[in-house]
């Protein structure tokens, strides 16, 4: 490329950089400064064509488009399928090495479900019976009472009850509290691997990068307590053959969690009238201090 050339690229970088100096938001001049390096960076280091530019434009305008503001959300997926979701996890929770490590949200919580009794069942669809017990407590081991755990799964048709118009409402979600002694206990079915939506351009970028769209199977949590740091994760199924090549990049080795075979009670699960078999894990949970 000709010095001419170069110097026409350079200058059109240092225009759209200095264009932001008189930002008053110095969060934002940063933003812009080093969203504008990036971009310009990606278009020099592909050089990007015409055609490919407007694929691009075209991609993220579906992207929009496919969003309902409701259970869909494909800037969501996106991210989520590029890494992107899970770097600001870690980013922003670089916290004590013994807390509970978290992953990602996901699209799929509702807010405002049914606050739940001890142990009680929230699957209304029929699967593999599951009590996933445990306790939770602070970093010092101390058990904290009234955690408030709001999880949510899919279905056995790997659907979330909200995408998944046969399913009744609040099915596999439920606001549990943990007891006195930081106990809690959530009767379910064990969660199966699902694919995230392909119907849209993010499944669409899967294919053309031979990429599959396979969750490993998991069970979400989100746990409040005042004066700790809430705790978005998941606990994952340890048997399940995604979790290496998760979609989304969300595995962590410590939220793996075994569903072990339960042919006899224990005083937890006769005390809940659980018939038998049943699947059996437990975990426990390590808030922060805020
Ligand atoms: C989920 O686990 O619900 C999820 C996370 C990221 C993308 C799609 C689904
Ligand atoms: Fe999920």
């Amino acid at each position: 490329m000709s010095d001419h050339n170069t110097h026409i690229e350079a200058q059109i970088s240092r225009q759209v950089l200095s264009s932001f100096d008189k930002t008053p938001d110095a969060r934002l001049k940063q933003i812009m400064h080093s969203l504008v390096r990036h971009v310009h960076g990606f278009v020099r280091d592909v050089e990007l064509t015409e055609r490919e530019w407007l694929d691009g434009i075209r991609f993220l305008t579906e992207t929009g488009h496919k969003c309902d503001g409701l259970v869909r959300q494909e800037f969501i997926l996106l991210s989520d399928t590029l890494g992107v979701s899970m770097l600001v996890d870690a980013i922003n929770h670089r916290h004590s090495a013994d807390a509970t490590q978290t992953t990602v949200f996901g699209p799929f919580y509702i807010e405002g479900m049914p606050e739940r009794a001890f142990g009680e069942n929230m699957a209304f669809t029929p699967g593999e019976a599951a009590l996933v017990r445990g306790r939770v407590v602070d970093v010092h081991g101390n058990p904290l009472a009234d955690a408030v755990l709001d999880v949510w799964q899919t279905a056995e048709n790997g659907m979330y009850s909200g995408q998944d118009p046969a399913q009744p409402v609040g099915n596999l979600r439920g606001c549990y509290r943990s007891n006195g002694d930081g106990y809690f206990a959530i009767r379910t079915i064990v969660p199966v691997c699902y694919p995230i939506p392909t119907d849209g351009p993010v499944g669409r970028m899967l294919k053309a990068t031979n990429r599959h769209p396979w969750r490993p199977a998991h069970l979400h949590f989100m746990i409040e307590k005042p004066g700790y740091r809430p705790l978005v994760t998941h606990l994952f199924n340890r048997d399940d053959p995604y979790l290496e090549s998760d979609a989304v990049f969300g595995v962590k080795q410590s939220l793996q969690v075994i569903y072990e075979e339960r042919v006899t009670h224990d005083d937890l699960s006769s005390s809940l009238g659980i018939a038998l078999p049943f699947k059996r894990a437990s975990y426990e949970f390590v808030m922060e201090a805020e």
